[in-house]
């Protein structure tokens, strides 16, 4: 595991994508402030400086590169994990890779792959807001801090390390093959809910049944089931 600070930089994701070939898999790598800090769909992801956590691990063992579902679920369900030991309230994770409190967002995953003839790395850019209480951030639903769920200050450093930890710990679990899938389906937020998505520019009304063992997410549409893999749709209950 290594670990590189920058005070401010355009965007952690963004370097390590420039920079993968210079740094080793487990690479960390975090900012105080991000000026071109990137959401999903080509969102802005803003920051107040020094009030919340932002990193983005590097991955190039071959044996997590061809698993970007899992990879993505299974980071989310790790911020959970930490979260919990800060707040006894409702946490969730909102497919494929978010993370809510009482139905508030909280975290915000984007991972990205490398490839040029074949697949080089992944990069995994997770954004926790901790301190914040005031966001600009472009989403429908105003999101939320620890800060403002627990009425504390929070150490990022702390939380930065249990993250850390956890990651690295879980990650490995996962090359060994663990199945996260009972722990991740208690925190499913989106289970048996009914959703307006967009497929292909169109928005229709689906019936989510909820995550599936495979990490797809398992929804009903036009009175059939079928399943649907990360990036394909996006949806506002
Ligand atoms: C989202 O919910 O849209 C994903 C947000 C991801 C933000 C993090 S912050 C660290 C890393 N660097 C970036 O530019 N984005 C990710």
């Amino acid at each position: 595991m290594h670990h590189l600070h920058f005070e401010t930089i355009d965007s952690t994701n963004t370097y390590l994508k420039d920079n993968y070939q210079s740094h080793e898999d487990m690479t960390f790598v975090s900012a105080d402030h991000q000026t071109k800090g990137r959401g999903r769909s080509g969102r802005i992801w803003h920051d107040d400086e020094k009030k919340d956590l932002m990193f983005s691990l590097l991955l190039k063992d071959e044996l997590l590169l061809d698993k970007f579902g899992s990879v993505s679920i299974v980071s989310a369900y790790t911020i959970l994990e930490v979260l919990k030991e800060y707040s006894d309230k409702d946490i969730t994770i909102k497919w494929p890779n978010d993370v809510y409190v009482d139905g508030k967002k909280i975290c915000g995953i984007l991972l990205e792959a490398v490839s040029d003839d074949r697949l080089k790395c992944l990069v995994v850019g997770i954004g926790v807001n901790l301190n914040s209480v005031e966001f600009n951030n472009e989403y429908l639903r105003t999101p939320t801090s620890l800060k403002l769920e627990t009425g504390k200050d929070i150490d990022i450093e702390e939380f930065q390390s249990k993250v850390f930890d956890k990651l690295n710990d879980n990650l490995k679990k996962l090359k060994d093959g663990h199945d996260f899938y009972e722990e991740i389906s208690k925190h499913d937020y989106l289970k048996n809910q009914e959703a307006y998505c967009l497929i292909k520019g169109n928005k229709e009304k689906i019936k989510i049944i909820g995550i599936d063992s495979d990490y797809s997410l398992k929804i009903i549409r036009n009175d059939e089931v079928t399943s649907i893999s990360s990036g394909e749709i996006s949806f506002h209950i």
